[in-house]
């Protein structure tokens, strides 16, 4: 059983996404870490990440690690979201998580385009949104509660630039999946969220 959970920055898609492998014991993968990982790299050497081919050079892309912390800051998530963009950035990490999605026994992964380029035969595709300002005032309490020191307008206005990146780039947009099916959590609490997300699975298995 394959799970793909798409969706925008804060929209709640890594806690279901790691709440259904729980609910189901299957491996999870985050893929945006991958680009956290990319953009890092890019930030530590000092390097311009609207430049393709520097961002290509600058990484070994099978031994990116994902268990910093300081790939999940917000500075780290916006460089993502440029260096995302580029196809051969994008092809890279591909196979890496074409083999997570395929291995024997299933898995789950969240990120932009898992249902509709790493995954499209995926069992369940699950596109999860929230408004932009409800997505603002969690990745705002997160923060703070990381010690972040960040304004709520300024959280705000990194979502919605992050969106118009994600959405509007040529090569795997963040659009939902023909077939995906669409999990608003605005007002839903997270255990309301992920029984949701449970019986949407169930009824695709
Ligand atoms: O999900 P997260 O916020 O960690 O992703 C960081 C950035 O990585 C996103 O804004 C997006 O540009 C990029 N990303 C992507 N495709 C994925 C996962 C993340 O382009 N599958």
């Amino acid at each position: 059983m394959i799970i793909a959970v798409d969706g925008p920055a804060a929209s709640g898609k890594g806690t279901i996404a790691k709440a259904l492998a729980k609910h189901y014991h299957l491996p999870h993968l985050d893929t945006g870490l991958l680009y956290r990982a990319v953009a890092a790299t890019v930030m530590r050497l000092e390097l311009d990440p609207t430049q393709e081919a520097d961002s290509v050079a600058a990484c070994d892309f099978d031994e990116l690690t994902l268990a910093d912390p300081v790939l999940r800051d917000d500075e780290v998530g916006q460089v993502a979201s440029i260096v995302s963009a580029h196809p051969l950035v994008r092809a890279a990490l591909m196979q890496r998580q074409k083999r997570f999605a395929h291995q024997d026994g299933g898995a789950v992964l969240d990120g932009r385009d898992i249902g509709t380029v790493i995954a499209p035969d995926a069992t369940a595709k699950l596109f999860v949104r929230a408004t932009p300002t409800i997505r603002a005032q969690r990745r705002f309490a997160e923060l703070k509660s990381r010690g972040k020191s960040t304004s709520y307008d300024q959280v705000l206005a990194d979502i919605r630039s992050r969106d118009e990146r994600d959405s509007g780039r040529s090569t795997a947009p963040l659009v939902p999946a023909a077939d995906a099916v669409l999990l608003d959590t605005s007002f839903l609490s997270i255990e309301a969220a992920v029984a949701k997300a449970v019986a949407l699975v169930e009824a695709r298995r």
